[in-house]
C-alpha cells in the first residue's frame, strides 16, 4: 500500500465497518443517526449491515448531502437510508426519534460542542447511547503498535502523520472539558480509547 490516501482509506474503512458491526449488535429496530455524515459512508454501512434499521445521516454541507444521496441511490440503499442537510445544534427531528446516534470526526468542527451534544440528547430515546468518535492527537503506544500490526508500518505511519500534522484533532484534555461541562444533559458519560481514535460514550437513562 504505497499511497497515503489508500492507507487512510483502508484504516477508515475498517473503522466504519467496526462501528456498523457494533451498531448492529446493539440496536435491532428503529432509527439510527450519523451526525456530520459527509458523503454517507458510515450511514450506508449501517444500512447494509442492519436491514431492520433506518439509517439517517445529517451534515451541515448541502453538497456533501447531495453526494451521499447519489451514492446511496447507486448502491441500491436509497430506501434504507435518509440524508438531511442541517446543523447538529438544531436537528430537524422530533424528540426521542433515534435509538442510537453516532458521529465520526465531526465534533471538533462544532462551534458549541455542549449545545450539539444536548441536541443529540433530545432526539435520543431513553436508554439510547451516543457514540461520538474523533481524531486524537496522541494515540497510546499500544494503539500505534496495533495499527502497524493490522495495516503495515507504512500505512500506520501515514495515518499517524495525518492525525498529528494534517487533521484538526481532539485532545484528551479538550474531550474531558466537554464531558465535565455541568450543562451537559447526559447522565452517563465516558471517555474511551478506540484504537487511534477517541470515543465519547454518552447515555440517556
Ligand atoms: C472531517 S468530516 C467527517 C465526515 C464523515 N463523518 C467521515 O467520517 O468521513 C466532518 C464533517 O462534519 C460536518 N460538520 C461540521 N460542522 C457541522 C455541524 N455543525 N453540524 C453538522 N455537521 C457538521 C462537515 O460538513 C463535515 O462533513
Amino acid at each position: 500500500m504505497h499511497s497515503p490516501i489508500k492507507a487512510l482509506t483502508a484504516v477508515r474503512d475498517c473503522f466504519y465497518q467496526d462501528i456498523a458491526d457494533r451498531v448492529s449488535a446493539r440496536v435491532h429496530k428503529g432509527n439510527v443517526l450519523d451526525i456530520g455524515a459527509g458523503r454517507g459512508i458510515l450511514v450506508l454501512k449501517m444500512a447494509e449491515k442492519s436491514p431492520g434499521l433506518k439509517a439517517y445521516g445529517i451534515d451541515i454541507s448541502q453538497k456533501a448531502i447531495e453526494a451521499a444521496r447519489a451514492i446511496a441511490r447507486k448502491a441500491g440503499l436509497a430506501d434504507s437510508s435518509h440524508f438531511d442537510a442541517g446543523d447538529v445544534c438544531s436537528l430537524p427531528y422530533e424528540d426521542e426519534f433515534f435509538a442510537l446516534v453516532v458521529s465520526t470526526f465531526s465534533l471538533h468542527h462544532w462551534p458549541d460542542a455542549t449545545a450539539g451534544l444536548n441536541e443529540i440528547y433530545r432526539v435520543l430515546e431513553p436508554g439510547g447511547e451516543a457514540w461520538i468518535y474523533d481524531h486524537w492527537r496522541d494515540p497510546s503506544p499500544e494503539a500505534r503498535q496495533n495499527l502497524a500490526r493490522d495495516f503495515g508500518r507504512l500505512a500506520a505511519w501515514f495515518a499517524l502523520f495525518h492525525l498529528r500534522f494534517v487533521s484538526s484533532v481532539m485532545t484528551e484534555e479538550r474531550a474531558r472539558i466537554i464531558l465535565n461541562d455541568p450543562s451537559l444533559k447526559f447522565q452517563e458519560k465516558r471517555l474511551e480509547q478506540c484504537g487511534i481514535f477517541l470515543l465519547l460514550r454518552l447515555k440517556k437513562t
